[in-house]
């Protein structure tokens, strides 16, 4: 069900159809309701229930493949059956819709993507994807792998998941795509984040100190809140739909 229009206030609709450049941040909370865990969830976060130092770490890759690969290919699978939500698609509208309009995301589940969105960051990398722990050669897909973990087929060595651990560094291109995005645009939207996970928490800082106008889509508080202009309460997959209707009609 759409979120009613006059929980959008008019004055954000006219900043968003007078915008020429729109960046969003986007983090776990948009794909919550196509039922991919978020992390930091008391109840239902991936945080909650492993430890991220036990399966998310290079250290962790080294000590144990095999538990690494597997808890990925766990959540592969579960992206796998999951199905981009009316988040996802409103967002892929709203670039058809803004003359110049970046996505960036944390999130490595290529929902955005599969909802038709074209320009995406992806700051975290792409759970879909592999990439060999010692070349860095990236592989799109595998089909059956027989080995846990698979090898590289270049050089022989661990294939591991192509996307950022904790203590390793962001892409660099996206990163710095990401900043640009951030620095140049008129409105930013921190949607389903936490914030709490550098260096994309600053990025609504820097589109702040750049003139932007700063929106959250959040059912909780985070501590971007008290930065933002508008903050718009409730679930990424009723109000960014909300949004794009009555903005565009
Ligand atoms: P978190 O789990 O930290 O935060 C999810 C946010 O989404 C919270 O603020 C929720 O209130 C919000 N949320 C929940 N349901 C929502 C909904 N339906 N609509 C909108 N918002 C909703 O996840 P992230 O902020 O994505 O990094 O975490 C950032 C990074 O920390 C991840 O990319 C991951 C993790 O460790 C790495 O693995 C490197």
């Amino acid at each position: 069900m759409d979120a009613p229009a006059a929980n959008i206030p008019e004055s954000l609709i006219a900043t968003l159809r007078d915008a020429r450049s729109v960046a969003i941040l986007t983090g776990s909370g948009i794909s919550a309701e196509s039922g991919v865990p978020t992390f930091r969830n008391a109840q239902t976060g991936l945080w909650a229930s492993y430890d991220p130092g036990e399966l998310a770490t290079p250290e962790a890759f080294e000590r144990d493949p095999r538990l690494v690969w597997e808890w990925y290919a766990w959540r592969r699978e579960l992206v796998g059956k999951a199905a981009p939500n009316p988040g996802h698609e409103a967002l892929a509208e709203l670039e058809r819709r803004v003359p110049d309009f970046a996505l960036i995301t944390q999130n490595v589940d290529g929902l955005h993507r599969r909802a038709g969105s074209q320009r995406v960051i992806e700051l975290h990398g792409n759970i879909l994807r592999s990439r060999c722990s010692v070349e860095g050669i990236v592989i799109e897909a595998r089909e059956n792998d027989s080995e846990v973990p698979p090898s590289c087929p270049s050089c022989g060595a661990f294939l591991r998941p192509d996307v950022v651990w904790f203590g390793e560094m962001l892409p660099t291109s996206a990163l710095q795509e990401a900043f640009k995005a951030a620095r140049n645009c008129d409105l930013f939207f921190s949607v389903g984040t936490s914030g709490l996970v550098q260096p994309a928490a600053s990025l609504p800082f820097e589109a702040l100190r750049s003139g932007a106008v700063l929106v959250e889509v959040n059912p909780n508080d985070t501590p971007l809140t008290q930065h933002v202009e508008d903050t718009l309460r409730g679930r990424a997959g009723e109000i960014l739909p909300a949004l794009v209707k009555v903005a565009y009609g």
